[in-house]
């Protein structure tokens, strides 16, 4: 009931298809010896009923013995039976030829097929290796970096950026320069920043990261279901800029080339979400203007612009 379960003989089609045309050729060869041998026999007696039984020994063409036209005419048959089974059906016939040509062609299409597969497989590794190297900054020293994937954000001593989803302050010099330098750029941001926008902003390309997966926005914002999607999505602009808040500058700071440091100096103790700590090892400021605090502006800034060591 357990024992070892017998394996059936089987045979290989091919191989079944092999030693029919084997036998159907060895047919054919007898065939040829039998037609020799008769054509041989049937010469002997054509002269031998010409010679010595005197059939037709009137009848001659060009003054040649009927019998040598026959005999030759049988002889071309047999040459022409020769060739058929020696040179023009040379191996298995013709039919065998065509069969084993189809089955190669085939067989050759369906390795293409593989290989094609194969290489759309490799090359799909490839680009996705490639757009997620980008992501993640990791370049050969070779390859030129295209775009400055850039941090904008305004912060107070404490980092705070917002409360109960909103900006905790309003400095027009301030979001001037937010607009000045993200107007025609990609602008990444969590779905909670973007909906702290009255509507889309113009003249920039919204792309908004939420882990819903039917999250209904405005035509034309883009919406994608991680940082690094947004990240490749954006890696044609020259300079895409991560606008917020405070989950996705948690998730990126150590993404980005550089960082747009609004710093406002003043502290706020009762915001609710922060900018993560901006590390002097990792990010060299290079500029730095500072703002008083006037009628327009309740409190006193600085433009920092940070780039990564
Ligand atoms: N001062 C500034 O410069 C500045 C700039 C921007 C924003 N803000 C302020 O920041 C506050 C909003 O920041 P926040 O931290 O609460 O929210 P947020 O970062 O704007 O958005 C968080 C949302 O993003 C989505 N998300 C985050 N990480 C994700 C990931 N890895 N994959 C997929 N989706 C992800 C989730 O959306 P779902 O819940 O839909 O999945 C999450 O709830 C507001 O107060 C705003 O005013 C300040």
């Amino acid at each position: 009931m357990f024992g070892k379960k017998k394996n059936k003989p089987t045979i290989d089609q091919e191989q079944l298809a092999l030693i029919k045309n084997a036998e159907k050729r060895i047919k054919q060869k007898k065939r040829l010896y039998i037609h020799f041998v008769i054509f041989l026999i049937g010469a002997v007696f054509l002269i031998l009923a010409n010679t010595l039984l005197g059939i037709g020994d009137t009848f001659k063409i060009a003054g040649l013995e009927w019998f040598v036209f026959a005999i030759g005419f049988w002889l071309f048959l047999f040459i022409y039976h020769f060739i058929s089974v020696f040179v023009t059906h040379k191996f298995m016939g013709k039919a065998w030829e065509d069969e084993q040509r189809e089955a190669l062609v085939a067989k050759q299409q369906q390795r293409i097929e593989a290989l094609k597969q194969e290489y759309l497989k490799e090359e799909h590794n490839i680009a996705k290796s490639q757009a997620y190297s980008e992501t993640l900054n990791v370049r050969t020293p070779s390859e030129k970096k295209t775009s400055e994937l850039t941090i904008i954000v305004a912060a107070g001593e404490n980092n705070a950026i917002g409360k109960d989803n909103d900006l905790i302050w309003h400095l027009s010099n301030d979001l001037k320069r937010f607009k000045k330098l993200t107007s025609g750029h990609h602008i990444i941001m969590g779905r909670k920043t973007f909906e702290s926008f009255p509507k889309p902003l113009p003249n920039r390309t919204h792309i908004v990261i939420t882990r819903q997966a039917n999250y209904q926005a405005p035509e034309g914002v883009i919406i994608v279901n991680s940082l690094e999607e947004a990240i490749t999505i954006s890696r044609n602009d020259t300079q895409p800029f991560i606008i917020g808040g405070g989950e996705i500058y948690k998730q990126s700071i150590h993404l980005a080339d550089k960082i747009e440091l609004t710093r406002v100096h003043a502290t706020f103790e009762s915001a609710d979400t922060f900018f993560p700590n901006i590390d002097d090892s990792i990010w060299k400021e290079i500029s730095r203007t500072t703002h008083d605090a006037d009628d327009k502006h309740a409190h006193a800034f600085s433009f920092i612009t940070y780039l990564k060591r």
